[in-house]
């Protein structure tokens, strides 16, 4: 992997926060990414979306840094984060140790707990893991990344297995981090509606590379709706190959 940004990348500059330029990454011959080009500006929220096994996980891994078997040129900032779609906070841990593990230096448990705060769960940080709900636990795994002061948070489907009121609060958090904290955001999803309600702007996966991409000017806070919204859905759908459902036929 080529060298990192040198120095912190400052929130909301011009500076890129990431460029990678033809990365490529194969398993067993087969390259999943395949000479992606991607520039992420500072502060800006992005959404990935692709078909499942389209090799977003896969790119998400290679900017969090957890996977260095590539070719290509990654440029991202030294302060980034990455949450997942399943929590992974450690049994046997306390939650405030989970928000910390790893960090480096013995990070004060006052540190987690603002970080907590910030989550909503400022009451929990002596709990164990198993006594969180859902919610509870995917928000404690954003204190832990919020926690490294990331310039580039890296999402994977962080609500994918949220029900559907939890990952409506989900949502707004995110949007609220972000808004506060400045950082630049890949968020990766399947979900249309989602990128459109949290994305400054909408890429799509396609054969290992960016295959489109659009800007979403929508203001903020936004709802799922029609015109513009309904527009930009309508053309990531068919992006993603899939085709909205037309007004249903009645079976004779
Ligand atoms: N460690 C691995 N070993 C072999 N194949 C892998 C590995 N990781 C991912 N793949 C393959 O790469 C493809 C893309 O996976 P992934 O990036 O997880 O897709 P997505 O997140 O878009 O659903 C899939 O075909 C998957 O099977
Ligand atoms: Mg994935």
């Amino acid at each position: 992997m080529a060298t990192d940004l040198q120095g912190p990348v400052s929130p909301r500059s011009s500076d890129p926060a990431v460029r990678v330029e033809g990365l490529t990454r194969s398993f067993d011959g087969l390259a999943v990414v395949d000479g992606l080009d991607l520039t992420l500006r500072a502060g800006e929220f992005t959404a990935l979306l692709g078909r499942s096994g389209c090799g977003k996980s896969t790119l998400l891994r290679v900017l969090a840094g957890l996977d260095r078997d590539i070719t290509g040129t990654v440029l991202v900032p030294r302060r980034r984060a990455v949450a997942f779609q399943s929590p992974r906070l450690m049994p046997w841990k306390r939650v405030w140790r989970n928000v910390l593990l790893g960090l480096p230096g013995k990070p004060e448990r006052e540190l987690a707990e603002r970080a907590l705060e910030e989550v909503g769960l400022g009451g929990r940080s002596g709990a164990w893991p198993r006594t969180l709900s859902g919610g509870e636990a995917q928000r404690a795994s954003l204190a832990r990344a919020l926690v490294r002061e990331p310039d580039l948070l890296l999402l994977d489907e962080p609500f994918g297995a949220l029900d559907a009121l939890t990952r409506i609060k989900a949502q707004q958090l995110v949007a609220e981090l972000w808004q506060r904290r400045g950082c630049a955001v890949l968020l990766v999803t399947h979900d249309v509606d989602e990128a459109l309600l949290l994305a400054d702007r909408a890429l799509v996966m396609r054969d290992g590379a960016i295959a489109y991409e659009t800007p979403v000017d929508l203001d903020r806070p936004r709802t799922v709706g029609h015109g513009e919204f309904a527009a930009l859905r309508s053309r990531l759908l068919t992006e993603l190959g899939v085709a909205e459902e037309a007004a249903p036929v009645e079976a004779a």
